[in-house]
């Protein structure tokens, strides 16, 4: 069963499928970059060896931009987030001037974590003996300063982390030298530009214990190849195997068309059909609305065009079908994806702690809004046992997360057990697992 090396899944391509869309569809869904189609095997290593992880802490997660928080969590001087990755911990505060700084959460007297939670205090004090910073990092109090004298307080400034802020969304660099956050973007802020993420708050957020490495679970959201077996009642209204790969130098994107039947289903569904699975109503149902002179996908869109109009207004009529109905989601390498057009998801996937078989995998929904921002809701924790849809503002998300979570414990305990030295990938469709794992392979190897 050979085939060619840039053979392609049957159906509507997704540059096909923008061709029959009701409104103009903008630049940036019709731009293509597709990667190399590699090929060999890549080493399970990266999965089950905790010297790995080590080397991913030291050269990835202390040199790396990497998503801290939304600076709605922190709008006032004084408000912080304790940042943690891997056994690193990092206080991001508001400072006094306003802007947000990054401090090593360690004091350093003898080094206690300054801060455990997040929170307000008007400056940086150690629990332990007392010592403490204003919100600028500077030394401002020794308690018996008498005793004290080899400390000049000017070079007891906090250690800081560097910043970087786009889209209302605050990064962190730990190394000094790093490279600019701007340049470490790239084209990205310029694809997001029509979708607004800084005027979006924190609607729901909720971070949930993953019995997996963290490159297992972010994987699961970086390919649409595994639809047709893990979330099989979506085949009627997604084309999975039809999603467009798009790799640049930090970040990539899946895109995966909605509305339109799987090529892997079996039977071949009307119109009813793909609305009906979409909107999760039964057989015996009505639909909401007639089809007549529409289709399911048009239809649909037109739905979600009304949904947004109150808050956005007659600027939903310049955005196009497929930005209401289409699932585009992007990666900023490492670990944080922030969805494109209208949808409201982000996720970021974290190590948990120093056990490199387990993670964090963090699930965002930033929605517009009205008036006044409203407070960011706050974290949600599930742990290993609790599924996602006990996290109510999920909604239907959850059974869909769920299905996923279920692959990730028992994909890390197969490669615990394999006798296959590396995972397989397909060339077009895991381009994005590939690129993930390819460019982590660049920052361990420098
Ligand atoms: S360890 Fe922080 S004041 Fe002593
Ligand atoms: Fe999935």
């Amino acid at each position: 069963m050979s085939e060619a090396v840039d053979a392609r899944s049957p159906g509507l391509s997704y540059q096909e499928l923008l061709d029959t869309d009701t409104h103009p569809v903008p630049q940036v869904l019709r731009l293509e970059s597709p990667a190399p189609r590699g090929h060999l095997d890549m080493s399970i290593d990266r999965y089950i060896s905790a010297d790995f992880h080590q080397l991913e802490m030291e050269r990835l997660w202390g040199r790396v931009w990497q998503f801290a928080c939304r600076e709605e969590h922190i709008p006032n001087p004084g408000d912080h987030v304790v940042y943690e990755i891997g056994n690193h911990s990092y206080i991001v505060v508001r400072s006094h001037s306003g802007a947000i700084k990054c401090f090593v959460n360690a004091c350093l007297h003898r080094g206690r974590q300054i801060k455990q939670y997040d929170g307000y205090s008007s400056e940086l004090r150690c629990p332990f003996h007392g010592f403490a910073w204003n919100t600028d990092g500077q030394l401002t109090d020794i308690p018996a300063r008498w005793d004290f004298p080899q400390i000049n307080a000017s070079e007891w400034s906090l250690p800081e982390a560097r910043v970087g802020i786009w889209a209302g969304f605050v990064f962190i660099n730990p190394d000094p030298d790093a490279g600019s956050f701007e340049a470490f973007l790239g084209d990205l802020p310029a694809h997001f530009e029509r979708w607004n993420l800084t005027d979006r708050y924190v609607q729901a957020h909720v971070a949930k214990e993953i019995r997996a490495n963290w490159k297992i679970a972010q994987e699961a959201f970086c390919e649409a190849f595994h639809v047709n077996a893990t979330h099989p009642q979506t085949l009627p209204y997604l084309g999975d195997t039809n999603s467009q790969v798009d790799v640049w130098d930090t970040f990539a994107r899946v895109i995966t068309p909605g509305g339109t039947p799987s090529p892997l289903l079996n039977w071949e569904p009307d119109e009813a059909d793909i609305l009906r699975h979409m909107l999760d109503i039964r057989d015996d149902m009505d639909l909401p609305w007639s089809l007549e002179g529409t289709t399911a996908r048009r239809s649909a869109a037109d739905s979600a065009r009304e949904r947004w109009r109150p808050m956005v207004g007659d600027l939903v009529d310049d955005w196009s079908d497929a930005e209401f109905i289409d699932n585009l989601d992007y990666t900023l390498f490492p670990n944080f994806h922030p969805w494109g057009a209208f949808n409201r998801i982000v996720y970021r996937f974290r190590p948990n702690g120093n056990d490199h078989r387990s993670s964090i995998m963090e699930v965002l929904l930033l929605a517009p809004f009205t008036g006044e921002r409203p407070a960011p809701a706050p974290v949600l924790h599930l742990d290993a046992e609790q599924p996602w849809t006990d996290a109510e503002p999920l909604g239907m998300l959850g059974k869909v997360f769920d299905q996923d979570t279920f692959n990730m414990e028992r994909v890390q305990r197969g490669l615990e057990t394999t006798r296959k030295p590396g995972v397989t990938l397909a060339g077009y469709q895991e381009a994005k697992v590939r690129w993930l794992n390819e460019t982590l392979d660049r920052w361990l190897e420098d």
